[in-house]
């Protein structure tokens, strides 16, 4: 009489479960779409980042930039202008003190001062200012203003005043959040 013959089993590779066997494709499915995830979310995270990062903001809204200490304004109220620095970085690289642009700053008190951009809202030269006359000269095409930023002649090239940019005083050090405007418009339009 045959003897029936019972399965060989293997201690080292054990034969699965039906259950273990329909698992394993939902398991493959699931791990695939994790790394396609992974693939695409992370380049997305670093564009995002690039996109959202301060000087990415600034068309529109500025940047808020550290530009000096308190001490080195001018006590007596003349206006001094200064570089505006600031990091620059996107998904691949990060550059250290890039320029954007210029801005006069002034003591207006004991703990507070105003801030212009230096660009003449002309046509986009760099202002000066000039301590023999106390007024800021455009050297292009002569448009004037006063130490706040007006307008001090009839006629004026320019179609309006200086910009003022907001400005803060936080423990001595002096932020500005730097954007820049059309020029040759009456009206001051972010760019
Ligand atoms: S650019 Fe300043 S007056 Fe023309």
């Amino acid at each position: 009489m045959p003897v029936a013959r019972r399965p060989v089993m293997s201690v080292d590779h054990p034969i699965p479960e039906p259950d273990d066997l329909a698992r394993r494709p939902f398991l493959k499915r699931a791990l695939a779409l994790l790394l396609g995830a992974g693939a695409l979310l992370t380049p997305l995270a670093a564009g995002l980042t690039a996109l959202l990062h301060p000087l990415r903001r600034q068309a529109g809204t500025g940047t808020v930039v550290r530009v000096t200490s308190f001490s080195a304004l001018p006590e007596d109220g003349t206006p001094r202008r200064f570089p505006v620095l600031a990091d620059r970085r996107n998904a691949w690289n990060r550059s250290l003190n890039e320029p954007l642009g210029a801005v006069f700053i002034r003591r207006t008190g004991p703990e507070s001062a105003e801030a212009l951009h230096a660009v003449c809202p002309h046509a986009g030269c760099l202002i000066d200012f000039a301590p023999a006359t106390g007024d800021f000269q455009c050297p292009c095409h002569k448009s004037s203003f006063d130490r706040s930023g007006r307008i001090s002649q009839p006629n004026s090239p320019s179609p309006r005043d200086m910009d003022s940019l907001e400005i803060q005083v936080r423990d001595r050090e002096v932020w500005v959040r730097f954007q820049n405007f059309r020029t040759g418009s009456t009206r001051k339009i972010p760019v």
